[in-house]
């Protein structure tokens, strides 16, 4: 029998901060998995961010991009940091290299699972007793229409001298009829509950939002149970009792806020992974990805290893699952890192004033935990 290897080509974006020492954690933990479950990997490093500013003069180097559009997914560090911090808000790190490379591979699909393990749920600024469980939800972020990308997006003079700006918030039918889908989709393989987030009763994209939701959730699958919040209820109900949600379907600039409340309510920024899927189909005829920690670059701790690689591994099974089809290796990734954190092994954004672990350790610990 022909027995034909997979090989998963992707580039790797480590970035600022403490992208680097995370990423090769990620790195390996994909090469020993691939002697488990059967494929190999080949994968490239390019700059972005602060350091690609500094290498080549813009946050996302025409090469990164090239190198990103002849591959089947990205797997992406973080970037920013204090050096770039007085650049003008258009040429910061974070901004300059997200928005561009969000538009450039159409990744309108952000997907950000809210997880807190049982046993961490101490970290979690919520009442223990509402947490005591952890917490399980998604997040499914609209990520490339909304405010962010509207136009006119200008700031002019009028007559009188005086400065204005303007930000257009715009929506089509089917770019919500796409992010729809997926949340159906995500839905379906988890408790079939999808919670809208608007603002309906002020903003007319919110109204269009609603309608499309209803009548794309009608269509696509009448089984799942669809409820619709304000995003100002919603973000009260997440800090009350975050497990009313299951997935939680809104626009790009709610996504954005009620995404990092989320995170908090999680515990560390350092556990959490997303998804960023895109319109184009890879070599797999599966979504083109970029896949990236929820936590920023950390520069206080970068370079001295003890970052916590938790959340750049598990954007690696997202990768996995979502680009690649891999759906147990991807399991076995989430389980050992589970089973890590259930033995005891903390980073020092979890340790929780017990003894703390390196990124190396932590990595290796993961490791050998693969099955
Ligand atoms: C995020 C970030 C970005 C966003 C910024 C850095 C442009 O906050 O990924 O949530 O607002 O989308
Ligand atoms: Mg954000």
């Amino acid at each position: 029998m022909l027995f034909l290897m997979k090989t998963l080509r992707f580039t790797t974006l480590p970035g600022d901060g403490i992208g680097p020492e995370v990423m090769e954690v990620a790195v390996k933990v994909l090469q020993k998995l691939g002697n488990l479950y059967n494929f190999s990997i080949e994968s490239s490093s390019h700059d972005v961010g602060g350091i690609g500013i500094d290498n080549h003069g813009e946050a996302l180097p025409e090469s990164t991009l090239a190198a990103c559009k002849k591959v089947d997914a990205i797997l992406f560090g973080s970037v920013g940091g204090p050096k770039w911090e007085n650049l003008p808000p258009k040429e910061q790190p974070e901004r300059a290299a997200l928005l561009p490379i969000r538009k450039a591979f159409e990744l309108f699909a952000n997907l950000r699972p809210g997880n807190l393990y049982p046993e961490l749920c101490d970290l979690s600024p919520l009442r223990s007793d509402t947490v005591a469980n952890g917490i399980d939800t998604l997040c499914v972020r609209e990520l490339t229409g909304g405010i962010y990308f509207g136009q006119p997006k200008e700031t002019t003079t009028l007559d009188n001298g005086e400065k204005q700006a303007v930000d257009t918030m715009v929506y089509r039918t089917e770019e919500i009829e796409r992010i729809t889908q997926l949340a159906v989709n995500a839905a379906a393989l988890r408790d079939g509950r999808i919670c809208s987030v608007d603002k309906a009763n002020v903003l007319e994209t919110s109204v269009l939002w609603r309608e499309t939701v209803i009548n794309c959730v009608q269509k696509l699958n009448p089984n799942i149970e669809l409820t619709h919040m304000y995003v100002d209820n919603a973000a009260m109900q997440l800090v009350r009792d975050p497990n009313q949600f299951d997935v939680l379907l809104t626009e790009n600039m709610f996504g954005d806020i009620l995404s990092d409340e989320l995170a908090v309510i999680c515990g560390s920024l350092g556990m959490l992974a997303s998804a960023s899927l895109g319109t184009q189909k890879n070599s797999f005829d599966l979504p083109f990805g970029l896949y990236e920690p929820a936590g920023g670059t950390a520069p206080d701790i970068a370079g001295k290893g003890l970052a916590n690689p938790c959340a750049q591994v598990l954007s690696a099974a997202l990768m996995l699952r979502y680009s690649f089809g891999l759906e147990e290796a991807a399991q076995s990734i989430e389980n050992a890192v589970k089973e890590t954190i259930r033995a005891g092994l903390r980073t020092g954004d979890i340790a929780m004033g017990k003894k703390a672990t390196g990124t190396s350790e932590m990595g290796q610990a993961i490791i050998d935990r693969l099955q």
